[in-house]
């Protein structure tokens, strides 16, 4: 689908009149002014934190803030979840297809037999200092893939591409499993498991303990890993967008993203969400901690609490809460003081002017730590699940862009309020 001119934006500067510029229209969502011409008229747009600018067109997923609505290639993010496996939405994000039961099995088969790792690559992360972060362990692991894949970073082939990004999908849930055993201590070397399910390997890798884990943990981190699989233009995505115009490989590109991924205002929001709950503790402090939320002079906010996007309640939120509470029920903890605390805070937030006018919801990361914890997984491992997640979306991006020759060199402005230009003094012998 191409975009389109709907109509045309007259735009004025004081009295200057800077012309006509084309509006393009989108099939879900505001349409957009082309404003690149407006540097020929000497202005450029001011936009910190790109709150109105389109990067680009994409056809991949679409968020309906206003509506709570999350589309995956038109297809709803409740449906989904519901009817498919993560291999399959894997496969319908990358490859436009939505596939038939057998198709899936397929498209997860062809990731299995990418999931080899080079021994150089265990050593490296068996090299790592043992109490570094996992997403740094992660980073520094997938920035080194370019040396064991060389053969897959001719971004010029469109097939060449294709098997790049799959074994991008491929190798990070591996990586994740050894960057756990370099944490624990334990021999970093991949272990071969019997092919189950992509969720159930994945789970495995990152569990605490040796326990199989039963069928409703592993359908609920095959959900967990769908609900994180795209989120259109977030942070991350915009810095592998952004590093892959400049000709970037995959791996620095997927390396970027996690590097952006891991802040606690984007995909660390889970680990600090948890923090956040075991600091409240007891559901009688929770309104001392909703007044420090509403301080604009405290630094404290409520982590897994409002969205760039969203205006209304996060769908992925919705299902989370009941991956939740299927989770705490298999694992004998509805009794958990952090659910406790977590839909005190909930109920109180939701009802509480500073959050209502500021259309403030639980975002998916309000109920993902407390499910990943009952799950049995460490918590600074929770972002590393959302980086896997996620890489699906940046390889789907990745791939849209060079498809659709969206690869001109991200190059932003600046409005320089710094010194004017002035002679340097001559340092004194
Ligand atoms: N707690 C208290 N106040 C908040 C919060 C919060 N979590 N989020 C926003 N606000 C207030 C903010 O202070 C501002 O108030 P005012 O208008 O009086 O200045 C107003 O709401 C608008 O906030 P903003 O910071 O301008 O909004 P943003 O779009 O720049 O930031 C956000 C979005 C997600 C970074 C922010 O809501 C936040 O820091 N939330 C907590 C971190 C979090 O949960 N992140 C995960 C996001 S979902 C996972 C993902 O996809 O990355």
């Amino acid at each position: 689908m191409s975009t389109k001119q709907i109509e045309t934006a007259y735009i004025k500067a004081g009295s200057a009149d800077l012309g006509e510029f084309p509006v393009y229209g989108a099939v879900i969502g505001k349409p957009a002014i082309a404003t690149s011409a407006l540097m020929g008229k000497g202005y450029f747009t001011y936009d910190p934190g790109y709150f109105s600018t389109v990067m680009c067109t994409s056809s991949i997923t679409m968020v309906q803030g206003d509506e709570g609505v999350l589309l995956y290639r038109g297809y709803s993010i409740e449906d989904l979840a519901s009817y498919y496996t993560y291999p399959a939405v894997c496969q319908l994000l990358m490859t436009e297809k939505l596939p038939g039961d057998a198709a899936a099995v397929d498209f997860s088969e062809d990731l299995q037999a990418r999931t080899a790792i080079p021994q150089e690559l265990t050593n490296l992360i068996a090299a790592l200092p043992q109490d570094a972060h996992p997403m740094a362990m992660l980073m520094s692991a997938v920035a080194s893939l370019e040396g064991f894949y060389p053969e897959l970073c001719d971004i010029s082939n469109p097939e060449t591409r294709l098997e790049a990004a799959k074994t991008l999908l491929a190798v990070l849930p591996m990586i994740a499993s050894l960057c756990h055993a370099r944490r624990h201590g334990e021999q970093v070397a991949p272990t071969m498991r019997p092919a189950t399910t992509h969720a159930e390997d994945f789970l495995r890798g990152i569990r605490e303990g040796d326990e199989a884990p039963s069928a409703t943990l592993v359908h609920a981190m095959d959900q967990i890993l769908t609900l994180h699989a795209d989120h259109e233009q977030n942070a991350s995505t915009a810095v592998l967008r952004a590093t892959g115009s400049t000709g970037a490989n995959i791996f620095a590109c997927a390396a970027a993203a996690i590097g952006a991924l891991w802040g606690p205002a984007h995909g660390g929001a889970n680990e600090a969400c948890l923090s956040m709950l075991r600091t409240i503790g007891s559901t009688e402090k929770v309104r001392h901690f909703v007044k420090r939320a509403k301080d604009h002079d405290d630094p404290f906010r409520l982590m897994g609490f409002g969205h760039r996007v969203y205006k209304s309640y996060d769908p992925r939120a919705k299902i989370m809460r009941g991956i939740c509470h299927d989770v705490l029920k298999e694992m004998d903890k509805q009794n958990d003081p952090m659910l406790k605390v977590a839909l005190q805070l909930e109920k109180i937030a939701l009802d509480d002017p500073y959050f209502v006018e500021r259309k403030l919801y639980p975002n998916v990361d309000f109920y993902s730590g407390i499910t990943l914890n009952a799950m049995g997984i460490h918590d600074s491992f929770f972002t590393v699940i959302f980086a896997v997640a996620r890489s699906v979306g940046w390889a789907s991006h990745w791939l849209e862009m060079h498809a659709t020759e969206q690869t001109r060199i991200c190059r932003p402005r600046q409005l320089y309020i710094g010194e004017n230009k002035r002679p340097a003094p001559k340092p004194s012998a």
